[in-house]
């Protein structure tokens, strides 16, 4: 027989919400006191009283969704719901004093602008594809206009140089009256977009070097990129995880808790298995996973015979399981690895099937992603800058 999950407590569920960013104000709705009442009934039906800073605001389905997302995986809750409410006007301006307070705070802790949209690639194991996606979706993005960090989180077993075609060294130096030195990430223009790269390959003298780094400071590096580097203006941050689970994926949920996981897999049950344990471990560190992408999932032959070479429905399978969605399937091309090689990312090329699904999933990115446009007419800056004009006047 097996036996039903109980329900959370109230109290995991608030923790769970704590993971949930106004992206608008920069912080987690819990501590920007906009989850009010939960209650958890004995048969798992979570009810959470949120209070906007706006009722109309058009944040309110990004962050239903989010909400929905975190609560709803956690064993034993069948069923979320929200009771929309408005603040008062004194529970607006703490919370906008608040934001302000955060906007500074943050400026000090990373250097990655708060509209940002960060996206972590990660999975189980290594040779799934993480750096072939992390590249793909980057170079998919900067052509449709957007500016994308890279982040090379391999801190040893770094590739996204070469993939990239980008060799050269990173230099540092004083930006914006900073105190200390900024390592300037390394620029690429793509279509109307840019890149913008960090790896430990663009310090080292060669991947033989970088073996040197091996198990010495892995957090450390990470933590000094999203310290150190002046990433200016940025859409998105990409970031190639390093294989498997641990204290990488911990630092950066502490450093950037708004950071969400998309986990690569291959069709393979086991290579699921592995990716489960990395979904396990972003939610134990409250990060939110933004889909799962299945790769590797099929080889056509010139003959038009599709072959399941690794394997069938893993990644479907995974993304039932933890509740996320399935981004997309990229098939096994040789233009994928050959890309990888001549550092020109296959989805440039617009040829083929992979480039076709990877081209898909950056425009699935790009659509739940609520632009800044849409922001303008929400609670903060409107009502800050009413705020500083009214204050101004009296
Ligand atoms: N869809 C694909 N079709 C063909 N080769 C692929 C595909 N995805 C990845 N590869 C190749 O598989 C190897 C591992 O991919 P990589 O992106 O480096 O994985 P990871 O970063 O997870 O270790 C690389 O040689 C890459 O070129
Ligand atoms: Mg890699």
């Amino acid at each position: 027989m097996t036996s039903k999950a109980h329900p959370p407590t109230a109290d995991v569920v608030r923790e769970l919400l704590r993971a949930v960013m106004d992206p608008e104000l920069g912080d987690n709705i819990v501590d920007l006191g906009m989850a009010g009442d939960i209650t958890v009934s004995a048969e798992g039906v979570v009810a959470i009283g949120m209070k906007l800073t706006i009722k109309g605001c058009p944040l309110r389905v990004q962050i239903k969704n989010d909400i929905e997302s975190r609560v709803l995986v956690h064993p034993g809750v069948s069923k979320v719901t929200i009771d929309w409410g408005e603040m008062t006007a004194d529970e607006r301006s703490a919370v906008m004093t608040r934001a302000r307070w955060n906007a500074r705070e943050q400026a000090n802790e990373t250097q990655i602008p708060l509209n940002a949209r960060v996206l972590a690639i990660a999975s189980g194991k290594g040779g799934v594809g993480k750096s072939s996606v992390t590249v793909n979706l980057a170079a998919a993005l900067a052509a449709q206009g957007h500016v994308v960090g890279v982040l090379d989180a391999d801190i040893w077993g770094f590739s996204i140089p070469r993939m990239l075609n980008m060799p050269d060294r990173l230099e540092a130096h004083r930006v914006d009256g900073s105190d200390k030195p900024r390592i300037i990430p390394n620029e690429r223009q793509v279509g109307a977009g840019l890149l913008k790269v960090v790896s430990t390959g663009m310090l080292v003298e060669d991947e033989g070097t970088a073996l040197m780094w091996r198990g010495l400071m892995l957090t450390k590096a990470v933590e000094q990129f999203l310290h150190d580097v002046h990433w200016g203006e940025l859409d998105y941050l990409l970031i190639d995880m390093p294989p498997g689970t641990g204290d990488v994926q911990m630092g950066l949920a502490r450093m950037l808790p708004r950071t969400d996981l998309i986990i690569v897999t291959t069709p393979a049950v086991s290579a699921q298995k592995v990716a489960i344990r990395a979904a396990d471990m972003a939610r134990r560190s409250f990060l939110r996973v933004a889909g799962v992408i299945e790769n590797m999932t099929s080889f056509t032959c010139e003959h038009g015979t599709e072959y399941e070479l690794f394997g069938k429905g893993g990644g479907q399978t995974l993304a039932t399981e933890i509740g996320a969605p399935l981004l997309g399937n990229i098939p096994i091309e040789s233009a994928v690895a050959h890309g990888s090689d001549t550092g020109e990312p296959i989805v440039l090329s617009q040829k083929g099937a992979a480039a076709q699904a990877f081209t898909a999933i950056a425009q699935r990115i790009i659509d739940e992603t609520v632009s800044t446009q849409d922001m303008i007419g929400c609670s903060a800056r409107t009502e800050d800058v009413v705020h500083v004009s009214i204050s101004q006047r009296n």
